[in-house]
């Protein structure tokens, strides 16, 4: 029998102590560099981390896989098994350029479905946490399952770029619904958002392309209580790989998919 809550204990605690870490570097000059495109960014840090939360997992559960974000984990090609899925900085852009509104983002399942979510916002001290079947808590406070709201007075986190020309979609579907909202916001750190919308702070988070470790504990949390997690078309998500992400409150969900994005060809 797994023993989950012993699994959440350590993990709370590394997460802490990996906090710390992150802190010291901020006195640091960083070594930066670039990935994927010139403002795609990951310093050393980010690589520490996940060695550092790799080396825990390795020694004190060793049968146990792990997908993370800067490649140490392993490469898997299923989701048999008991999985930790690391982002060990979500949000590097925003540490290397603010300090801030950046988070660690842990999310661990066993045979595909979410046992444990744990986003940990380092700067505000504020760490979201879920356990399956047993609530959602920020700071060990609980969290509101997630009611509906009207589109008119709903708040959307999503980035501006996806309604000026680009690649992924075509900005006349989404102009309607920027329109439409109460308002859109930008935090330019996914688990953020998620965690955002669990918390009641937005009430909804599209993104155009997300990797595992970016959504990975978000979904937990959002399931936990009530919300809906799929990609744009209204799929469910696959954890081993890329897509494109839209979470919202329930009837939001339905209301945003159908009479928005399920509009046009693309
Ligand atoms: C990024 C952030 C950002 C999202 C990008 C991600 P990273 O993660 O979550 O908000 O828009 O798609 O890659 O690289 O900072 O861990
Ligand atoms: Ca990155
Ligand atoms: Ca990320
Ligand atoms: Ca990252």
């Amino acid at each position: 029998m797994t023993n989950w809550s012993d699994i959440d204990i350590n993990a709370k605690c590394w997460i802490k102590e990996a906090a710390q870490i992150i802190k010291n570097s901020f006195s640091q000059t960083l070594d930066i560099q670039t990935k994927s495109n010139r403002n795609d960014l990951v310093t050393e840090i980010d690589k520490k981390i996940e060695q550092f939360f790799i080396g825990k997992i390795r020694r004190n559960y060793p049968g146990h896989k792990i997908i993370g974000e800067e490649g140490f984990g392993d490469s898997l090609e299923t989701t048999a098994g008991i999985i930790w899925i690391i982002d060990p900085i979500d949000g590097t852009m925003n540490f290397v350029h603010m300090q801030r509104n950046f988070a660690i983002s842990i999310g661990i399942y066993e045979n595909g479905v979410g046992m444990i979510g744990l986003i940990y916002d380092v700067v505000r001290d504020e760490l979201y946490h879920a356990i399956k079947d047993n609530g959602v808590y920020m700071n060990n406070l609980p969290l509101n399952r997630l009611e509906e709201v009207k589109l008119s007075e709903s708040i959307i986190g999503m980035n501006a770029s996806w309604v000026t020309e680009n690649k992924r979609i075509d900005p006349a579907i989404l102009a309607p619904l920027v329109k439409n909202v109460r308002g859109t916001r930008s935090y330019g750190c996914a688990a953020l958002e998620f965690a955002y919308v669990a918390a009641g702070r937005l009430d909804a988070y599209i993104s155009l392309r997300l990797s595992p470790w970016d959504f990975a504990a978000g979904k937990i949390l959002i399931e936990e209580l009530g919300g809906v997690v799929t990609d744009l078309r209204g799929k469910p998500l696959n954890l081993l790989e890329q897509c494109s992400i839209f979470i919202a409150k329930p009837g939001l969900h339905h209301e945003i998919l159908h009479n928005y994005l399920h509009k046009g060809d693309w």
